[in-house]
């Protein structure tokens, strides 16, 4: 579980049992605060996303999450990463840059954080990722490109999206419920 900005290694954990109720959870904190709020990277000085820090960050994480793994013999390709802005951001841009051992996710309201030149072969990954048309954080073109960035890498892509904004609501858990059963 990847939260959103401000979160913890707690937050998912319910969506996550709805989600996938017998199975075993890890929930990782990012490590950076910024104005007091936990994130997985860092803003620059000018408000636009610190690559450096989005890099070296995305690199502990992977890191982080194979020593946890390890430690409590969790099988990382059978898990799925749940993750909500903030941390689906992160998880999407693993797969489009380093080579993360997780194979599926449910990204609730991700986005592309830099564009991508050299699409990765992500042919056995498989991804739902949802989109709220009211979003101010994530606007339609961003999410779109983010999501033909992905198919364009050949993984197997499903898309929900609502009229709300970049909140979770009832029909999209039961959409991402949905896809969770029949990638299990
Ligand atoms: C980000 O910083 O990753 C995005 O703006 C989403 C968020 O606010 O967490």
């Amino acid at each position: 579980m990847l939260h959103g900005t401000g979160g913890d290694e707690q937050d998912l954990s319910k969506i996550a049992s709805y989600l996938l109720p017998t199975s075993p959870q890890l929930g990782i904190r990012g490590r950076l605060i910024e104005n007091g709020q936990t994130r997985y990277f860092n803003h620059t000085a000018d408000g636009s996303f610190d690559l450096n820090s989005l890099n070296s960050e995305t690199d502990w994480l992977l890191e982080t999450i194979d020593t946890y793994t390890e430690q409590y013999h969790l099988d990382q390709e059978k898990m799925i990463v749940v993750g909500y802005s903030n941390g689906a951001n992160v998880a999407a841009y693993a797969w489009l840059t380093k080579r993360p051992r997780f194979k599926k996710a449910v990204l609730f309201h991700p986005m592309l954080l830099t564009p991508t030149v050299d699409l990765p072969d992500l042919s056995k990954i498989s991804i739902w990722g949802s989109h709220g048309e009211q979003d101010p954080i994530v606007s339609k073109t961003n999410f779109d490109e983010l999501m033909q960035s992905l198919t364009g890498t050949h993984a197997d892509v499903s898309i929900f999206e609502h009229e709300q904004s970049h909140n979770i609501n009832e029909p999209e858990l039961v959409s991402a419920k949905a896809w969770v059963t029949a990638h299990i």
